[in-house]
């Protein structure tokens, strides 16, 4: 009898998550049967959505919804033979049996069996996998950047944003980036981000995106929300795109966040507002990420992550990753 460990939802989430909001518990896992695949986690990915949808799709007691890099140690199915690694939408646990169909809501899929040797599993869940794929699909689905064309991106030094500045950089796009720390600025500055700020410390956010850009952006790639928005749009080119990727500034938020309303900025400049989210083009993941991986082998995305070790300490890296406190794609190595 093979043995999981999990963590479950105890408690909804009041404002911040609280380590206290969560529980580890033992579960004995049934026999794979016809059609099924026992899976052992390698790496755990730790993202703001898993705060952003808590309560819209788990209950109290729910096993915690994330995804992982797994590998297939049992068997009865062909399409995922033993030994091979999958990416597996089964939240935090260490072991899973699963048929991977629809788990929250998604298939468990392939990681591409021909991965390059010197590129560690790990990016398949970061700058090779979901946030690197919001970044491109963001750009080229949404935005359609063109080059010469001037690209703001908050939360810049993320899994995101660190991908949307370099593929900018690859499409020939002058790029600006926000983050919250020196250490994340001069980070950005190496990935060759044109011109990045410290919205933590600037007096003034408008003051700061025009000294960026005084002739303005044309596309906004958005993923804070909140008074950074508003200061976003009042620098908007006429004819401006913004793609909507994320609010993390709103996710931990007891009462609603109020701003001026858009309309005259967007009617009198012609802008096109417009949310997104990755799993709106599943027919382009497979070749996607082989333009992801391919990049990274010819050196022109690079990749940080912050790799915590050991499946007990899933709350805490969470709370990190929410907070900015490290610079990387936030992972936890079972
Ligand atoms: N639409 C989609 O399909 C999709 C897919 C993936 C991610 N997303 C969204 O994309 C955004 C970035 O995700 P990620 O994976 O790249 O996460 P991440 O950046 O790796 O981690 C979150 C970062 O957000 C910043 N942050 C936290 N609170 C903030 C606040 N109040 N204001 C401004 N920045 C804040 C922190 O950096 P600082 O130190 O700079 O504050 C932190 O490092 C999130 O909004 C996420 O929900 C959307």
């Amino acid at each position: 009898m093979v043995k999981a460990k999990v963590w479950i939802l105890r408690k909804h989430f009041d404002g911040f998550p609280k380590e206290s909001d969560f529980q580890m518990q033992e579960e004995t896992l049934p026999e794979v049967k016809d059609g099924e695949v026992m899976l052992e986690a390698i790496f755990l990915s730790l993202d703001p959505y898993m705060r952003a949808v808590s309560k819209a799709l788990m209950k109290e007691g729910d096993v915690q919804l994330g995804a992982q890099v797994a590998k297939v140690i049992q068997s009865k199915n062909r399409a995922y033979p033993v030994g091979c690694y999958v990416l597996a939408p089964c939240g935090w646990r260490t072991h899973t049996v699963t048929n991977g169909k629809a788990i929250f809501g998604q298939n468990m899929a392939r990681v591409l069996p021909d991965w390059p040797k010197d590129i560690p599993l790990s990016m398949a869940i970061g700058a090779l996998g979901m946030p690197g794929l919001t970044a491109l699909y963001g750009l080229e689905e949404v935005l359609q950047v063109k080059p010469g064309e001037i690209v703001l991106v908050s939360a810049a030094a993320g899994a995101v944003g660190t991908m949307v500045g370099q593929i900018c950089k690859i499409k020939g796009c002058k790029v600006v980036g926000s983050a919250g720390s020196e250490e994340k600025m001069a980070y950005l500055k190496e990935l060759g981000f044109d011109h990045v700020f410290n919205y933590r410390t600037v007096s003034s956010l408008d003051e700061a995106l025009k000294e960026a850009s005084p002739e303005g952006y044309d596309c906004y790639f958005e993923n804070v929300g909140g008074p950074f928005f508003t200061a976003a749009l009042n620098q908007m080119r006429i004819g401006g795109r913004i793609a909507v990727c994320g609010a993390i500034s709103l996710y931990n938020a007891t009462t609603p966040q109020m701003c001026p309303y858009p309309h005259m900025t967007l009617l009198s400049r012609k802008i096109r507002i417009e949310g997104f989210q990755v799993d709106q083009w599943p027919d382009k993941d497979e070749a996607s990420t082989r333009r992801l991986v391919k990049w990274m082998k010819e050196g022109k995305i690079k990749a940080k992550e912050k790799i915590t070790e050991g499946f007990e300490n899933m709350p805490a890296a969470f709370i990190r990753m929410l907070k900015g406190t490290d610079l990387g794609k936030a992972v936890v190595k079972v």
